[in-house]
């Protein structure tokens, strides 16, 4: 848990302030492996959890609160499972889903307290988030090739510090080396209730048995997939979140991540470029 020698210097002497670059991630269709923890002079903060514990609630209010950038690795799987689906491709076809992770540039911007994720310049914010399109990202998160390629892109997108990233591996396999890891969990019952309420304020609205049943199934499928399956990150702060609500967590968050040593400055209005207003 406690960050390489260079980035907790520079954070001493003050440097971290000057080096947190803030702009709109993109990653390129031709992403070179982009790690260098040893390198690194802003933080990077992964979150890792299964689905309805408010990490990315919790992930963008981190990123906003500190100035950094914002990555949800998960919108990138369904985005997969989208541009797929639209292109006639199974999402059991792994050499084409490779072909198509390949040729896809990912970008996330934070606009109006919202993070906003653009795939090719097409603002897929809303559509990404349809139910159907949450088990094509589950199927599609299965297979090793599509895994390798956007684990790639993500560490292009944040080896450079500055970032909050959530997912299901971030803190044991594409930032290993990160900063500050947590881990956020509850019980598939508070974790379905949250995800119906979300799905209530959508207008797609299953009964609360429908998506609980939903959540547990998800959690087998990501625990028990051969390729990197979902697992708790030892090494990362474990938070159970059940019986806390949304700003306990985030204040416990913080309180940690200070704790490294981090100082925090006022979020870049840039961040917003780069992604159309349209879904
Ligand atoms: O967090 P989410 O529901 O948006 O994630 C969508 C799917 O992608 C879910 O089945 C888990 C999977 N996923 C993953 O395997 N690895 C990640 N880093 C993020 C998400």
């Amino acid at each position: 848990m406690i960050g390489p020698p260079l980035f907790r210097r520079m954070v001493r002497s003050g440097r971290s302030e000057l080096l947190m670059g803030h702009r709109t991630f993109t990653s390129s269709p031709t992403a070179p492996r982009g790690q260098g923890t040893d390198q690194r002079p802003a933080p990077i903060i992964a979150i890792d959890g299964p689905a309805g514990t408010g990490k990315s609630t919790i992930a963008l209010r981190l990123a906003k609160h500190f100035g950094w950038r914002y990555i949800d690795s998960g919108a990138m799987y369904r985005a997969v499972a989208l541009c797929a689906a639209e292109r006639g491709i199974p999402w059991t076809d792994e050499a084409a889903l490779v072909r198509l992770c390949a040729q896809l540039t990912f970008t996330f911007a934070i606009r109006e307290d919202q993070l906003v994720v653009c795939v090719d310049g097409r603002n897929v914010t809303q559509a990404i988030r349809r139910q159907a399109v949450g088990a094509g990202a589950s199927q599609v998160a299965r297979l090793q090739g599509v895994r390798t390629i956007l684990v790639r892109k993500q560490q292009e997108l944040g080896g450079a510090g500055g970032i909050v990233m959530d997912g299901r591996d971030i803190g044991t396999v594409v930032f290993p080396g990160a900063e500050v890891k947590f881990y956020l969990d509850a019980t598939p019952e508070i974790r379905g209730r949250r995800r119906w309420l979300e799905l209530q304020q959508r207008g797609e609205p299953p009964s609360l048995l429908e998506v609980i049943e939903a959540i547990r199934r998800r959690d087998q499928d990501d625990r028990s997939r051969s390729v990197s399956p979902f697992r708790v990150v030892e090494d990362a702060y474990y938070i159970d979140t059940t019986n806390l609500a949304i700003d306990d967590v985030f204040e416990l968050m913080v309180d940690k991540v200070k704790s490294f040593g981090v100082s925090f400055r006022s979020p870049d209005s840039r961040q917003g470029m780069g992604c159309p207003q349209s879904t």
